[in-house]
């Protein structure tokens, strides 16, 4: 199927705002979107989905987002800590399982020193050489993700959430800045790391500008990851009758940042396959090349509650590695256990298979 606007954007990998407005909002080009996206993603990564293996190791967290039902204003909220015995424990499995990438993740902790930290990742890259270590634990100062990174520490994921300043203050207390979020953001880059940013698709207030600058942003910022995912609102959450972000938008989403960002590392995400039974399989073929499953110990599962309804809280992790291949599979593709690095932005080489 011809379709003017989604054949530049794939030979340009840009279009002007009036294009991408038009893009964002109507359902006319998803068709012709989805397989552009899914030639281009296979064209750069065939038909490989990276598996990252996500260990929820803290549901505390002193920040208040809005939107979070670990925000620290939930007194409901059930809290854990899993100790570094416990977390190596989690990769022990996930190795088996054939992981090699670990996904430490958690809220904004001060229980956990930037020695605790840098005591884990190193532990982990000793036991497992070859495996890659993300941390995904918020806003810190420079030098503590210099440390981070010191200690072995590969990538670092951070969703700069949006990109507009004042729906950022609507989904943020006033503590929080989009320009520390940002500061973040260049820090880590600067430092070396694979960066992931990204932002929740139809959470409260926003609009197609919104959206808009967040594409700009990501052209900007240049990240080697972008994580997307619908909100979901959270019943202990000042956003509890908030409507939910849709499949739909998330996907089309999806298939425009594959289009931009032909390279990047793009979870199909676990709130895509909540608000959707075939979520992350629609999201596979709508350009995502990355699932992350969970790690963490079926006991804590459903104590780390983003929002409500959250899938896989009652499976072990072995079940879930199952789960996930069929529904790779069923969806034409095929998990890989490598570290799967991104492919550099600059490279003019593509895949050779
Ligand atoms: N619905 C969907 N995603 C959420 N996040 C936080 N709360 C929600 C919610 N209610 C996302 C944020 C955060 C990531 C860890 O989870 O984008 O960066
Ligand atoms: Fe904490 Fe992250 Fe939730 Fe914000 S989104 S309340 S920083 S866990
Ligand atoms: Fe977790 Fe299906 S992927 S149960």
């Amino acid at each position: 199927m011809k379709d003017r606007i989604v054949d530049k954007l794939r030979q340009y990998r840009d279009l002007s705002d009036a294009q991408l407005r038009e893009l964002i909002k109507s359902p006319a080009h998803d068709e012709a979107l989805m397989q552009a996206a899914d030639a281009v993603r296979r064209e750069w990564y065939g038909d490989k989905v990276y598996l990252r293996g996500l260990i929820e190791f803290t549901s505390y967290c002193k920040q208040n987002c809005l939107y979070c039902g670990l925000r620290a204003g939930n007194k409901r909220a059930q809290r854990y800590r899993l100790s570094e015995e416990e977390i190596l424990a989690c990769c022990e499995e996930g190795y088996r399982l054939g992981y090699r990438t670990f996904v430490l993740q958690g809220g904004e902790d001060p229980y956990y020193t930037d020695e605790m930290i840098c005591g884990i990742t190193a532990a982990i890259k000793e036991r497992f050489p070859d495996c890659a270590v993300t941390l995904s634990i918020g806003e810190k100062p420079r030098e503590s993700y210099e440390r981070y990174y010191r200690a072995g520490a590969d990538r670092y994921l951070l969703r700069h959430e949006t990109a507009d300043p004042v729906h950022y203050a609507r989904l943020h207390p006033d503590n929080m800045s989009m320009e520390n979020r940002r500061r973040c953001l260049r820090d880590l880059k600067e430092i070396g790391y694979q960066v992931g940013a990204g932002f929740m698709v139809g959470s409260p207030y926003q609009t197609t500008e919104c959206l808009l600058a967040d594409l700009r942003f990501l052209q900007e910022l240049q990240p080697d990851m972008i994580g997307i995912g619908p909100f979901i609102s959270h019943k202990e959450t000042p956003f509890k009758d908030e409507k939910n972000g849709t499949a739909e938008l998330t996907l089309r989403l999806l298939s425009i940042l594959r289009l931009m960002f032909p390279y990047v590392l793009l979870p199909s995400t676990t709130a895509l396959g909540t608000i959707h039974p075939s979520g992350r399989e629609l999201g596979l073929k709508a350009g995502a090349n990355v699932v992350m499953p969970n790690l963490s110990p079926v006991q804590v599962r459903d104590k780390y509650a983003i929002y409500d309804n959250k899938i896989c809280t009652g499976e072990e992790s072995a079940q879930c590695r199952g789960c996930l291949e069929r529904r790779i599979e069923s969806a034409g593709y095929r998990a890989v256990t490598d570290r799967g690095d991104v492919r550099r932005a600059k490279s003019a080489v593509k895949m050779e298979e």
